[in-house]
C-alpha cells in the first residue's frame, strides 16, 4: 500500500490583507523505501505542504479547505488529535529548515533528541539518551558521547 499520499490539498492563510492561496491543489503519492524530492521558488508552498502532512501547521490563521492526507490509506485530515499525535514524530517527522529556530538554544542535544524516546517510547531519561548517542553514532557524529551534552 502507498505509504503517503496527499489528494488535492489546498492550504490558505487568513490575513489582515486578505486570503493568502499557500498551497492550490498539490498531489503527490510516495510508496515505502522511495524518495520524492519537491523543488519549487521561494514561496511556492514547499514548507506549507510539509506542515499539513506532519499536523503542526497555525490553525489559525492556517486552514485546510480542501483536500486528503491519506497516511497508509488513512486520512490524517479526519483522524483524532490523539491519533496524530501518535503518528507524528514517531512514523511522520520533519527536518526543519532552519535549525536555529526549531531548535531550544538553551537545552542541550541530548535532551532534544531524547524527548523522542521518552514521548513516544516511554523510555527513562538514562535508557533515552543511550538512545540519543546511538543513533548519532550510526550517522557518523564524531564522539557522539561528548556532543549530546552540547547546547
Ligand atoms: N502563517 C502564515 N500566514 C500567512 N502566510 C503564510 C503563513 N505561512 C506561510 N505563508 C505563506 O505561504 C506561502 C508558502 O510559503 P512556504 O514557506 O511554504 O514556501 P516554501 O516553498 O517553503 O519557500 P522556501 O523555499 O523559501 O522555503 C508564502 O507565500 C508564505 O508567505
Ligand atoms: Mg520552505
Amino acid at each position: 500500500m502507498t505509504l503517503l499520499e496527499v489528494r488535492d490539498l489546498h492550504v490558505d492563510f487568513q490575513t489582515r490583507d486578505g486570503v493568502v492561496k499557500a498551497v492550490n491543489g498539490v498531489n503527490y503519492s510516495v510508496e515505502a523505501g522511495e524518495t520524492l524530492a519537491v523543488l519549487g521558488e521561494s514561496g511556492s508552498g514547499k514548507s506549507v505542504t510539509a506542515q499539513a502532512v506532519m499536523g503542526i501547521l497555525d490553525m489559525p490563521p492556517g486552514r485546510i479547505p480542501q483536500g486528503e492526507i491519506l497516511f497508509h490509506g488513512e486520512d490524517m485530515l479526519t483522524m483524532s488529535k490523539e491519533e496524530r499525535r501518535k503518528i507524528r514524530g514517531a512514523r511522520i517527522a520533519m527536518i526543519f529548515q532552519d535549525a536555529l529556530s526549531s531548535l531550544n538554544p538553551v537545552l542541550t542535544v541530548g535532551y532534544q533528541l531524547a524527548e523522542m524516546f521518552r514521548v513516544h517510547q516511554g523510555l527513562g531519561r538514562k535508557e533515552a539518551k543511550a538512545r540519543s548517542i546511538e543513533l548519532m553514532e550510526r550517522v557518523k557524529i564524531p564522539a557522539a558521547k561528548a556532543r549530546v551534552n552540547d547546547y
